[in-house]
Parts: C-alpha cells; sequence; structure tokens
C-alpha cells in the first residue's frame, strides 16, 4: 500500500506523542472546592461525594496545606452553615464575623500565597435554598443584587483574591465590579458564573452544603440546559460588567459551551467539574468498573482540549498527586 500521509508515525511512540501534544493539564490549573463548617476539630464525611468532607477551619488548614504540597494553588471556599443560623433573607451571609470571612482571613494569613475564590450567593445562608431573595414565590432580582454586592465588599475586605457570584441574577457582575473599585479593592476579581445551567448534577453540593429547595426549583435564573447561544449572550454581559473570568457550569455535559465561550471571548474560561459529575466516577470507580485515576485524567483533560484554562474539581488533589506520578 502507498500511502502518503500516515498519521500514525506520529503516534509511533512516547516521545513523539509527548512531543505532538496538543494539550496538557497541569495542577497549577486546578481549583480545589472546599466546604468549610464551624467547630473545632470537625470532619463530616459527604455520604454522597465520597472522598469529600465538610472540614472546621482548623482541620482545613493542614488539607489545604497538602494540597498546595501537591500544586494547587487555588481553592474555592463554600461554606455549611448551621440550619439555626439561616433564615429567609440569608441575614447570616452579611456577618463580618461568619464563617466565610474568618476563614478567608484565616487562610490568606496563614498561606499567603494561595489563591483564595469566594462564593457569592445566598443559598448557604437561607431558610428556602434559594440564592436570591423571595416575594410571593419569586426569585427578586436586583434586591438581590444589592445584597450581593455587600456579600462581594465584604469577603474582598476579608482578602478574597476572587469572588465568584455563582447566582445568575442579571446584572450582578457590574454593581460588584463598581463597587469593589469605589471601596479601593480594584485588584480584587471576579470569576463569574456566566452559563451556569439548571442542572440536576447539583445534587451532591446541595448535600454538602446542607441547602434543600423549599419550594419550586431555579430555573427563573440559572439557565436552561437548551441553549448555547443564550450562552454568548451572558458571556457578552459579564466581559461588558468586568469580569476576569468566564466560568462554565457543569462542565462535562457543557463542553460545547467551554467551546464556544473559548473561541468568542479573550478571557480565561473555567470549568465546574460539578459534583453529580464527580460522584458518577466515584461510584463507578467504587464497583470497580472504571479505572478512577484514567478516567479523571481523561475527563479533566478534555475540559482542556475544549478551551478551558481552569478547572473546579473535587478530583483536584488526586488529580495533582496522579499528574506527579505519586
Ligand atoms: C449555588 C451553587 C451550586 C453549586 C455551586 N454553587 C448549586 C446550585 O445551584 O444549587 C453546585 C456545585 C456542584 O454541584 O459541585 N449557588
Amino acid at each position: 500500500m502507498k500511502l502518503s500521509r500516515r498519521p500514525r508515525r506520529n503516534r509511533r511512540n512516547e516521545t513523539v506523542r509527548e512531543m505532538v501534544r496538543e494539550t496538557r493539564l497541569h495542577p497549577s490549573q486546578l481549583v480545589w472546592p472546599v466546604f468549610v463548617r464551624e467547630g473545632q476539630k470537625k470532619r463530616e464525611e459527604v455520604p454522597s461525594m465520597p472522598g469529600v468532607e465538610r472540614y472546621s477551619l482548623d482541620v482545613a488548614m493542614p488539607e489545604i496545606e497538602r494540597a498546595l504540597n501537591l500544586g494547587i494553588k487555588s481553592v474555592a471556599l463554600f461554606p455549611k452553615i448551621d440550619s439555626m443560623r439561616k433564615d429567609d433573607s440569608g441575614t447570616e451571609a452579611l456577618n463580618a464575623k461568619g464563617l466565610m470571612p474568618e476563614s478567608i482571613r484565616k487562610l490568606k494569613t496563614e498561606f499567603p500565597e494561595l489563591s483564595v475564590i469566594t462564593d457569592v450567593a445566598l443559598d448557604p445562608f437561607t431558610s428556602h435554598g434559594h440564592d436570591g431573595l423571595v416575594k410571593d414565590g419569586k426569585i427578586l432580582n436586583d434586591p438581590t443584587v444589592a445584597v450581593l454586592k455587600q456579600m462581594a465588599l465584604m469577603q474582598a475586605d476579608a482578602g478574597a483574591d476572587y469572588v465568584a457570584p455563582s447566582d445568575m441574577m442579571d446584572g450582578r457582575v457590574g454593581v460588584i465590579r463598581q463597587a469593589l473599585d469605589t471601596a479601593g479593592f480594584e485588584d480584587t476579581g471576579i470569576i463569574a458564573y456566566t452559563a451556569k445551567y439548571a442542572s440536576s448534577f447539583y445534587g451532591p453540593f446541595r448535600d454538602a452544603v446542607g441547602t434543600k429547595l423549599a419550594f419550586g426549583d431555579k430555573r427563573t435564573y440559572q439557565m436552561d440546559s437548551a441553549n448555547a447561544r443564550e450562552a454568548l449572550l451572558e458571556a457578552a454581559l459579564d466581559v461588558k460588567e468586568g469580569a476576569d473570568v468566564l466560568l462554565v457550569k457543569p462542565a462535562l455535559a457543557y463542553m460545547d459551551i467551554i467551546n464556544r465561550l473559548k473561541r468568542k471571548f479573550p478571557l480565561p474560561i473555567g470549568a465546574y467539574n460539578v459534583s453529580g459529575e464527580y460522584s458518577m466516577v466515584k461510584a463507578a470507580a467504587e464497583k470497580g468498573w472504571l479505572d478512577e485515576e484514567a478516567i479523571v485524567l481523561e475527563i479533566l483533560l478534555g475540559f482542556r482540549r475544549a478551551g478551558a484554562d481552569m478547572i473546579f474539581t473535587y478530583h483536584a488533589r488526586d488529580a495533582a498527586a496522579w499528574l506527579r506520578g505519586g
């Protein structure tokens, strides 16, 4: 056979394959989401997320130090708030001595080189579990944005490197940017949950932070899974409003969205490999049906290939260890 093109030549051994490899994965591209809770010496497993635990801050510190030693330089903090502190308007979200600001302060004091990304949303703090203020069963946009703005300012003041609004209210990125700039936090970044879909993949996360929707669903603010062009609108707005990073969430079933945003917008793109995606892999691995290490690295590389610059993932520490050959 006479073939003028033999693509297999560039696959013939690992040296060649490494040389022509188009995409790479590095621990510094991973963001580890960490669940913090109140108290001391507390660590609680999240049943629907094997290997994920909620830590009190004293326990979180050495765990985060281990992540740093593995080359993971960023964490995304999510609070598990005691149900006694929750109310309809999520008042606790603005407690300057609350779990979040205290955690940020402690982390930045102990590990100044760590990039701390903080969640700006009301759902961990509201008794009804929605991301916004509610009136007559409706999720209010502008009044919610006013609270998110205060929340972002408080987190910036505590030392957050990036605030990350995960709520999907309209206009929140612009309002937060302006408020941060006015208050002298022009170096605090915004990672916008730009294309956050109303997804069933969030189930285990809601177990982890202990939120349960008291009524309805999140479809009036999170995006419809069927829509791709709408993500371009959300991205255009977030770019205009001053976002520093555009995040796509979930990630696995939304690789096309990651790719579209990457092609169209000159900002870093993040992928959030969400809780349900993690739990599916863990469950199959526990049953011995999949090789966990190989599967996780293939999925993460897939996000990179699709266009993600950074990846939020609960697999972060395992993946970093595997990437280092550990
Ligand atoms: C809510 C929020 C959610 C996640 C992060 N922030 C879930 C939701 O919208 O109910 C999900 C993360 C995950 O599933 O890993 N502000």
